[in-house]
């Protein structure tokens, strides 16, 4: 297992993990016509962008030699309410199915709390559906639930909620 900062030719394999990760982890919570119409060559489109931020870190996670999971972080979007008081946020992460419950998650969080401490951000926010269960993942590294919102995925609301944490590098 290696975990290292992503590159412009990490492109096309964070996309898979992306899609692969969205089909088993939301099968049965997100309506399955979107799932099935989810294409990598369109999130491939999203991490070139993504990639070609410098304010955006984004570390894999290899197993062999081959991407199996992803997390991606930044500036905090929120602009009102409770969670617009933290400074950073992880806008996403995911892990293929067979890579998940080996600690790699944790580590990822842990690469991006020190790029995030580096550039002295001390708080973060992470959203996610409350019908997923690795919200508790969250609730494990010390996220504090501070903030509900609903989201339309592929015409169905869900709810999303919002976890809050104060960084201590120590703590992760
Ligand atoms: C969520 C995810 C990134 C966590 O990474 P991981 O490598 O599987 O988690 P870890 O092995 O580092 O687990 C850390 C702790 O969280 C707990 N945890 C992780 N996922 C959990 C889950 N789904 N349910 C309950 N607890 C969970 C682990 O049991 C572990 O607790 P422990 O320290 O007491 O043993 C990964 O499982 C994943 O990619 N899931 C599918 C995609 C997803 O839901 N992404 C988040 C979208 S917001």
């Amino acid at each position: 297992m290696n975990i290292r900062k992503a590159t412009m030719e990490d492109e096309k394999a964070i996309a898979t993990v992306h899609v692969e990760s969205w089909k088993t982890t939301y099968q049965g919570i997100v309506p399955a016509e979107y799932l099935a119409q989810l294409s990598v060559s369109e999130k491939e489109q999203l991490w070139q962008r993504g990639l070609n931020q410098p304010k955006h870190s984004i570390f894999v996670v290899e197993e062999d030699g081959k991407v199996c999971g992803f997390i991606s972080g930044g500036k905090n979007r929120a602009t009102h309410g409770k969670e617009a008081k933290y400074e950073g946020e992880i806008y996403a992460i995911y892990l293929l199915k067979e890579a998940q419950g080996k600690g790699y998650g944790t580590k990822l969080v842990k690469a991006l709390v020190d790029d995030f401490q580096r550039d002295g951000i001390r708080s973060m926010v992470v959203w996610v559906l409350a019908d997923n269960p690795s919200r508790l993942f969250y609730e494990r590294l010390g996220g504090e639930k501070i903030a509900e919102g609903i989201i339309d995925i592929g015409g169905k609301k869900l709810t999303e909620w919002c976890y809050g944490f104060q960084l201590c590098i120590d703590e992760i």
